[in-house]
């Protein structure tokens, strides 16, 4: 699993950077487009978090918890519309932004939710989060199925029977390349292109402590137990549309933004693993695995049928 020290890595250290070009409370999942490129990317994340009031029946009073919350984009959706909002995030840089934007967020892990915590839900969402449930080490040593199933009875057991949980996160896809050929951490990303190995080498770099379910299947048959599922739909090339939204953001101009990019200016100059971490945040990798489907990327609604 991602530590606290590998998520800030990404989003601690680019909070600023995310938080001027998305907005303070900006969403950082897939959006929803539903193959609509005429949508902003705002109304495309409007769309998902309506897409999950609706499915998971939120309503004024509904007791919501939303794991790994980012900036808080969701929970600030559904304040609006009356709902008991939790958020919780590993980040760092992503809770003090969340607190001092008055969100209900705590800076926790959210593997150490129980019961006690905060009490049951109505609802619990997961966007992006699980994502970070395994790492490479923890895959190799044989351990993957057991986290999610752990991870799908801690989620069940904060839900009564008929609760739901909504959760959207990337996974291999059909073409993932077989693990003993990638050589981690031995890619050249200086290089102009890479084979499909190198690719995903440079987004485990990209993400430390990340490795993905296989499929929705990696997902589903370790939530069996408890939950059956009420809609899936791939979100893959949403994902791609999501990606080309940000990038186009994240270079638009705006002042605070660009005297922050000066500011770095120094650190690019100065840090090696800086500048490498900037240039494997822009060979493209992410967008190019969603293409060759070495990626998907799953919405899933499900429900709880068992205690
Ligand atoms: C891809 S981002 C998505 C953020 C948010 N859900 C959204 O849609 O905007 C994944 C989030 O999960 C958080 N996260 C990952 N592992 C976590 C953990 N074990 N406990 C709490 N938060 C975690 C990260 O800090 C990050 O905010």
């Amino acid at each position: 699993m991602a530590v606290q020290k590998d998520l800030d890595e990404l989003y601690t250290v680019l909070d600023k950077i995310f938080r001027y070009s998305l907005g303070d409370k900006g969403a950082y999942s897939c959006a929803r487009f539903d193959g609509d490129y005429s949508l902003s990317i705002e109304e495309a994340q409007i769309k998902k978090h309506q897409f999950i009031v609706d499915w998971c029946n939120i309503k004024e009073g509904t007791k919501v918890l939303d794991m790994g919350c980012g900036w808080g984009a969701f929970i600030d959706y559904i304040n609006k519309i009356g709902a008991i909002t939790y958020g919780v995030v590993l980040a760092k840089g992503q809770s003090d932004a969340c607190i001092k934007n008055g969100l209900n967020v705590r800076h926790m892990d959210s593997k150490d939710i129980t019961v006690d915590t905060f009490g049951k839900f109505d609802v619990v969402t997961a966007m992006g989060s699980p994502e970070h449930l395994c790492s490479v080490e923890e895959y190799k040593a044989g351990k993957q199925e057991e986290i999610y199933e752990t991870y799908m009875k801690q989620v069940a057991d904060l839900l009564p029977v008929g609760g739901r949980f909504y959760c959207q996160t990337m996974v291999f896809g059909p073409n993932m390349v077989k693990f003993e050929d990638i050589r981690f951490n031995q890619t050249n990303i200086y290089k102009k292109e890479f084979t499909d190995e190198e690719l995903v080498d440079i987004i485990c770099q990209v993400f430390p402590g990340s490795w993905l379910p296989y499929g929705s299947e990696g997902l589903i048959k370790p939530a069996s137990k408890y939950f059956k599922v009420i809609s899936i739909d791939s979100g893959r090339l949403d994902y791609m549309e999501t990606i080309v939204r940000w990038t186009a953001k994240f270079l638009k101009f705006n002042l605070k933004k660009h005297l922050y990019y000066a500011s770095l200016s120094p650190r690019y100059i100065m840090s090696k693993s800086f500048r490498d971490f900037l240039r494997r945040w822009n060979t493209g990798a992410n967008t190019m695995l969603f293409q060759k489907e070495i990626f998907e990327h799953y919405r899933i609604v499900f429900e709880k049928v068992n205690d």
